[in-house]
Formats: C-alpha cells, structure tokens, sequence
C-alpha cells in the first residue's frame, strides 16, 4: 500500500524542477547531523509527503524492531542461523551484547587487546623478522578480508607511521609477485586473513608467500599470523595459536574490518588510532539506535537510495569521494552493498517482489569529471550521486587545492541540479555561431539537470571520521535490505562460480577432459590450450 502510493506521489512529481522547491527552510529540513558530519539531501525530488512515506515504509517493514534484534545478537541472519553483531567489535564501553545468554563482550575486548599487543610489538621492533625489525606487512586476503583493511589504510595514509603495508587478494599470480617483489623475506609479515581459512585464493597465495618467504628465512611461522574464525585450519597451516587472531561467525566477512581482520591497519596506524577508528563507529551506532529517522543519517541514506532505485527506477548509484585517500571507497561499498542486497529471494524463500538493490559504483573526484561524468551530466539515464567531502585535507601547505577540490565537489552537484537550459546555452555561444549552425551547437551544450545528488560532510578524514563514515554505509544497507524483506548477510550468489571453478582447473590443466561442458566454454578451454595455459 505504502509502496502503491509511493509510486504514485511520484508519478505525479516526477516531472518538476525539484530546484523550485529548495530555499533555506528545505535546506535546513532536508539535511541532519551526526556529530560533526552533516548528510545534506536537499537536492533531490524528495518532499515531505515523500519523506513521511518512506518513513511509514520503514515502520511498516519494521525496521526499528529489526534494528534493536541486530543489536541485541538476535539471529537475524536466518538462512545461516547467525546473529549479525560486528556492532559488539565496536562496542568499546557499551556494556554486555549477548548472544544464546553469554556476554560476547569479554572475548571481544581480549582479542582487541591481543591484538593492540602484537600491533604495538611490531611497530615498536620488539616482533622482529629474522633480518631486522618488520618492514613490509602482506595482508593475504580476498573480498572483506581485504577490501576493509586495504581502504581504511588508504583512508587513512595520513596517519600512517607503521612498517609499509601490502594487499594482496587475486589468485592472478601477477598480483602476489608484484608484492613480493618489493619486499625482503627477512623483514616481512605475512598475515593470512580469512574468516573460513578455505577461500581458494587465500591460501593459494598463502602457501605461495610461505615458498617464497621459506627460501631465505628459517622459521616462516615466526613472520606469519592469522586472522579467522577456523582455529583448527590455521594451526594445520602452521600457524602458532599465540599469533592467531579469531573472531565468532556472527561477523559477517563485508562487516570484518573492526576486529582482526583490521589488524594491518591497526599495524599501519597504531592501537591508538585503532580505537578512534572503532569509536566513530560506536558512535554512528548510537546515533543509528537512538535518532528519530527525520535525524537518523543511516535511515535518511537509505530512504533516499530507495526512493531513487525502488520509486524512480534509477538502476544505479555513484558513490563519488571528493577525499583522493578514499578512492577504495567505491569498491569496499560494492561489496558492502551489492553482496548484501543483491538478492532475488526474500527472506521467506518467495521470489523478491521487487528490484534488488542497485549497482553501486564510482571514483573519487576530479578523476571522474574527466572521465564518465559526461554520461552523469548529459547521458538519458539518471545516476544519482553520493558526494562526499571533508572541509579540510591534511596538507596544511596545500590548502588553496583543498578549496578547489571543494569548489568542484559543490559545483557538481549544482550542476546537476541547475542544468543549462537552451536559452543559456544559446546565449553562451551566441558571439561564435549564426542561425542553424548556433542552435544546432546550443543544443549539444544544453544540460537537463534536475539530476539528484546527496552530499556528506564532515570536517576532515580521520580515524574517528572514517569509523562514522563506514558504519553509516553499513547501516544504511541493513535499512534497505529489511524494507526490501530479503537477508542481508548472507551471500549464496557467490558460490556457484566456486564450485564450478573447482571442477573446471583439471579441465583447464588437462588432466580432465570436456565432458558435460558447454560448446562455448570447451571452445574457450581449447583456444586457452592451444595458447599455452
Ligand atoms: O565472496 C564471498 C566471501 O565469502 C565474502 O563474503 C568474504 O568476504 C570473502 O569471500 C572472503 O572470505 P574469507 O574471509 O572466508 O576468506
């Protein structure tokens, strides 16, 4: 019903210059705050008979009851049985979070603990390679076990005063020897990250750097740890339990990044930072729990991407980082998102009644203006954009580039907003053309606008910053993903592709042959075969 008359507000606005409606009171209305960083979606087709709607689409799906069962360790990923509490990582001075009556609390602050042990020990050269103190750390990892850490310690590069850090996560043989090549066997760690610690890659280039590390050091198993929830897979690799860093299955892989799994960066930027980190995101926790939606950064996120994917239709969203160190934002978030709602059952095993969540993509600016900001601009689709953008960079010395950088993230989404009308347009080249020709060249110059955009603000990209900025993403996804009805945390869409790449590698190496293969991938292996495979 709600959906029904969403789609009908719509219809019946969809054709208005949404520019009319902004003035200071929407400004002010349409944007809210949490902490120092401000989410403005001003510009967008949003009123507030819209916005009541989606938030009546938020009670009526029950988000707020779902949302006290995430945090309170309810199994609310139910097709694994799992609660879904990578919240209680992040839980530094909240109290208990049970989960089957015990307080998972405890365990969580002692890894966190044993963690910032090691970190420290290895940032202060008493952890040592057998040539000297750790120079490089190789985090070995595919999907979350990767993708966290590597863009938080991009994020973060300003904070950086650990040993050098490398991620290597594609089972492309170029990606590890690219890595290994820049490091000395005798001053690396080498961390195995994987949750289930049977993820193909991870160990096909884990048991490659242990090759590589073993033909000049003596005792490998000095310079490698792990990070898991499978402790009987890590010490058959070899893997002293004392540098095995665990975590329970209610962290799902995409949500990993505040516990183990974080520990390269937590090596890269201290425990200090480390738990700033974690508090920014603590903080967008209570923010998520307690605020009013009119207040609540996460539900506002989310309303807005469904308004704009489920009501307008728009099949995709640009995630946009005007902050360079962010630049594996776009790709962290794909997995975030797309893993989490990419999904055509609902919860209750029927198909899905509508869309599943969009394609999420992106870059940070300027890069894109100079590249697929022409089809944002003027392409027939509608790409609506996420902006995001800190009043200040850390070169202090730098800072007039900082303002341009700025000038350019406001001016994008003005520009998508405004539009150039033919009027404008005409009169912008007026002085160089005549007649046909300058209505023929007016009209490649005009800009529809009326192109949605939200902006997130915040005062400068630290660790606390960054903490808020990822848990707002979680948790918008976690809204979305109960007002579509379908289960956010697990991910069987990957496993297919598994299964047959296991069965295809003795087909490719020639040790099996074609049968039962398609006409297209046998042609395929033969092509690959008779050049070289
Ligand atoms: O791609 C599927 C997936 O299970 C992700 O969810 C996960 O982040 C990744 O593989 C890596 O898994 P693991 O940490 O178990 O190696």
């Amino acid at each position: 019903m709600v959906w029904d008359t969403l789609r009908a507000h719509h219809a019946a606005t969809a054709e208005r210059r949404f520019e009319t409606l902004l003035d200071t009171a929407r400004a002010a209305d349409f944007s809210a705050t949490a902490g120092d960083m401000v989410l403005d979606y001003a510009k967008t087709n949003i009123d507030a008979a819209a916005r009541d709607l989606l938030f009546a689409l938020l009670d009526q799906t029950g988000v707020a009851a779902k949302r006290e069962a995430m945090f309170t360790g309810a199994a609310i990923n139910e097709t694994e049985g799992r609660a879904v509490l990578h919240t209680a990582l992040r839980n530094l001075d909240g109290g208990p979070v049970m989960v089957d009556g015990a307080d998972v609390m405890p365990d969580v602050l002692a890894t966190l603990a044993r963690m910032a042990d090691f970190a420290g020990s290895v940032r202060d050269g008493s952890i040592r390679g057998q040539g000297g103190a750790i120079t490089d750390v190789v985090n070995i990892g595919i999907g979350g076990s990767d993708l966290g850490p590597a863009m938080a310690v991009k994020a973060l590069a300003p904070y950086h005063d650990g040993p050098r850090c490398h991620f290597v996560s594609n089972v492309d043989p170029a990606d590890i020897a690219a890595v290994l090549r820049q490091c000395d066997p005798a001053t690396t760690l080498v961390i195995v990250a994987s949750k289930t610690f049977t993820t193909i890659e991870t160990m096909t280039n884990a048991r490659t750097a242990q090759a590589w590390m073993a033909q000049s050091v003596s005792d490998t198993g000095a310079q490698f740890a792990a990070l898991s929830t499978a402790a009987d897979k890590t010490a058959a690799f070899g893997i002293d339990p004392s540098r095995v860093f665990g975590f329970a299955d209610w962290v799902g892989g995409r949500y990993s990044l505040w516990g183990p799994i974080g520990l390269s960066l937590m090596i890269a930027i201290g425990p200090e930072a480390f738990r700033a980190f974690l508090r920014g995101a603590q903080a967008m926790d209570v923010h998520f729990r307690a605020a009013d939606w009119h207040e609540n950064l996460p539900a506002l996120l989310a309303v807005v991407g469904i308004w704009h994917n489920q009501i307008c239709g728009y099949p995709t969203r640009a995630v946009l980082p005007y902050d360079n160190n962010l630049n594996r934002l776009p790709a962290y978030l794909q997995q975030l998102e797309m893993e989490s709602n990419g999904k055509g059952v609902a919860m209750d095993g029927t198909d899905l009644p509508r869309a599943s969540g969009p394609v999420v993509w992106g870059e940070p600016g300027t890069n894109g203006q100079h590249a697929f900001y022409q089809l944002i601009h003027q392409g027939t689709g509608v790409v609506p954009c996420e902006f995001l953008v800190a009043a200040r960079g850390h070169e202090d010395d730098l800072h007039h580039q900082h303002q341009l950088l700025v000038a350019n993230c406001l001016a994008q989404s003005e520009a998508l907003m405004r539009g150039r009308n033919l009027d404008e347009a005409l009169a912008s080249i007026a002085d160089k053309f005549t007649g046909d020709e300058l209505d023929r060249q007016a009209r490649h110059r005009v800009f529809t606008g009326n192109r949605p955009s939200v902006t997130i603000a915040y005062p400068q990209l630290t660790p606390f910053v960054l903490g808020q900025i990822i848990a707002l993403y979680e948790h918008r996804v976690f809204v979305e993903g109960v007002v579509l009805g379908l289960n956010s945390y697990d991910q069987w869409g990957v496993e297919l592709g598994k299964e047959l790449a296991t069965a295809l590698q003795p087909v490719v190496e020639g040790r099996a042959g074609l049968d039962g293969k398609d006409a297209s991938t046998a042609a395929l292996v033969g092509f690959l075969q008779r050049n070289g495979v």
